[in-house]
């Protein structure tokens, strides 16, 4: 700005044949651009810290939001497509948000010195400019609905491709062991396809957004010269406004061909962040119950059922039963019958079931959550062990000491084992706990779960993969827990411990 008045005092000095003054305002005019670029510099690293430091902010809101509600509320999406919201809308957001709201910071600056400086001329300047600049802001709103929707198909099909991506890779091993593994870059050739077609037609809109705005700049700012001509001609203004004119004109229409396509841009993001509300606050849970501290009570179940949505048949038939505290029971029956959705129903997971189910004499859906969590710990019939160490996957977030930890391994009969890897409880597990059997990988998730100290056990095939001699340990060390409630699905009675169990559930 400083540098297109500048521009007029050179030239008229030029005119005016005052060699100091044309020396003055050039040497101020080196300083001004200077200044300029210590200051662009500046500006631009403190606007990446900026724009960084929201995007950690807006990520960890994301999972916080993800991880607010129950059970079903995460299960909406899947894994691949939160990965996607992490990453590729955050990079959308940067580019198109938070970057945009700087450049309109900018914007506004530079429209607002220029202003300033056009006063300097003739006030007519201004008029013009005003109603020209408003005329090349507003001509890209036109297409700031096919943008907001360009842009969240661009986010759908980036998160088909995550899923998809995800999928594949992870099941990678089965396709090797089938020899289907070059499969895997077909697969992935429709989601990719769909992601390009979308990023093309976001950039299409986009560049006729650009178009259009730019094409609105350049004829503004013809007509700003032709007016400038015009006060030069009718005597009202010096022949060096011409040039300051071009250059701040310039700026003024040039800022405004941006900034139409930036509040476009900014506009079209918002629905993005419809994707990421919290789960609803659920009124009813503040008046929810807590479980008794201790021992919580006896299990009921009368004629509960569960049927899957949209499922034709229920998952679970009608099961009645009652488990004093301390008791261990063994659930069985055939594959299919319903084992895992019981423990689900249990669990606090399946919440639309039929029938009553109580803990404590207080009905399942009455008590509070974290309440039901903890005082009554799954054990996944598969397993799940997190990229880290050993004592990462024993810890998941909360601290417990080495003796704490080993005596829990001892329990699940993998202490031995964790003693003897290269760095002992610090050693990675590798992906997917690659590094552990499948019957490691399950003591791991029991071990976990002792570790923990809950008053009921509920233990889905908790031995399933082991041999008999360690599953008899295994199993003896959570049977022999006196104060212990377990219900524990199994498909293998050993004679040998079928005596520590109070009743056997048989599901058919
Ligand atoms: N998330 C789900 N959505 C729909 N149907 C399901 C779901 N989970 C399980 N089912 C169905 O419910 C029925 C009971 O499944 P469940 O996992 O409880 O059986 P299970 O007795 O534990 O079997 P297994 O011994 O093989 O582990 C099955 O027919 C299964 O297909
Ligand atoms: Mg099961």
């Amino acid at each position: 700005m400083s540098h297109g008045v500048l521009l007029a005092y050179i030239l008229n000095a030029i005119v005016a044949k005052n060699m100091q003054q044309f020396v003055l305002w050039t040497v101020a005019d080196f300083a001004v651009f200077t200044l300029l670029g210590i200051l662009l510099f500046s500006t631009s690293w403190l606007r990446s810290i900026l724009i960084q430091k929201m995007s950690t902010q807006l990520r960890l809101d994301i999972a916080q939001n993800v991880t607010s509600g129950d059970y079903a509320f995460f299960h909406r999406h899947d894994t691949g497509t939160y990965g996607s919201w992490l990453t590729n809308d955050i990079t959308m957001i940067e580019s198109q948000g938070f970057a945009c709201f700087f450049l309109i910071i900018q914007l506004i600056c530079d429209t607002g010195f220029t202003i300033v400086a056009f006063l300097q001329f003739h006030w007519s300047l201004i008029v013009i400019s005003f109603l020209l600049a408003l005329a090349t802001y507003g001509v890209p709103q036109l297409l700031h609905k096919q943008m907001a929707v360009a842009n969240l198909n661009v986010t759908h099909a980036n998160e088909k491709l995550l899923a998809r991506a995800q999928s594949l890779f992870k099941g990678f091993d089965t396709l090797f062991s089938l020899d289907l593994q070059r499969h895997i870059p077909a697969d992935l050739k429709e989601p990719a396809e769909a992601l390009a077609q979308a990023q093309v037609k976001e950039s299409v809109v986009q560049a006729g957004m650009n178009g259009i705005a730019g094409y609105s700049s350049i004829i503004s700012q013809i007509t700003l010269t032709a007016w400038t001509g015009l006060l030069v001609l009718w005597g009202l203004t010096s022949i060096g406004t011409i040039e300051s004119v071009g250059n701040l004109s310039f700026n003024i229409l040039n800022s405004m061909a941006q900034l139409g396509p930036v509040i476009v841009a900014i506009q079209a993001v918002q629905p993005l962040f419809a994707k990421y509300v919290p789960a609803p606050a659920n009124p009813q849970a503040a008046e929810k119950k807590q479980l008794p501290a201790a021992a919580a009570g006896p299990i009921q179940l009368t004629n509960l059922s569960y049927t899957y949505p949209g499922s034709p048949k229920a998952a679970l038939r009608s099961i009645t039963v009652t488990i004093a505290p301390t008791q261990k029971v063994a659930v069985t029956g055939p594959s299919g019958v319903g084992k895992s959705t019981l423990l689900n129903i249990l669990n606090g997971k399946l919440t639309n079931y039929q029938g009553a189910a109580e803990i404590a004499h207080i009905p399942l859906q009455q008590i509070n959550s974290h309440s039901l969590r903890r005082t009554l710990l799954y054990i996944d019939q598969q397993p799940y062990v997190f990229a880290g160490t050993v004592r990462d996957n024993m810890n998941l977030g909360e601290h417990y000491s080495d003796k704490q930890i080993m005596a829990a391994l001892q329990q699940a009969d993998l202490a031995a084992f964790v003693q003897d890897l290269p760095a002992g409880l610090d050693t990675p597990v590798g992906e997917d706990g690659r590094l552990f059997s499948g019957g490691q990988r399950q003591r791991l998730a029991l071990a976990r779960g002792m570790l923990r100290q809950r008053h009921i056990m509920l233990i889905d095939e908790g031995t399933s993969a082991l041999d008999r001699a360690s599953a008899l340990t295994v199993e003896n060390s959570f049977l022999k827990q006196a104060d212990l409630t377990v219900i524990f699905v199994t498909h293998q009675l050993h004679d040998e411990n079928k005596a520590l169990f109070d009743q056997v559930i048989q599901l058919s």
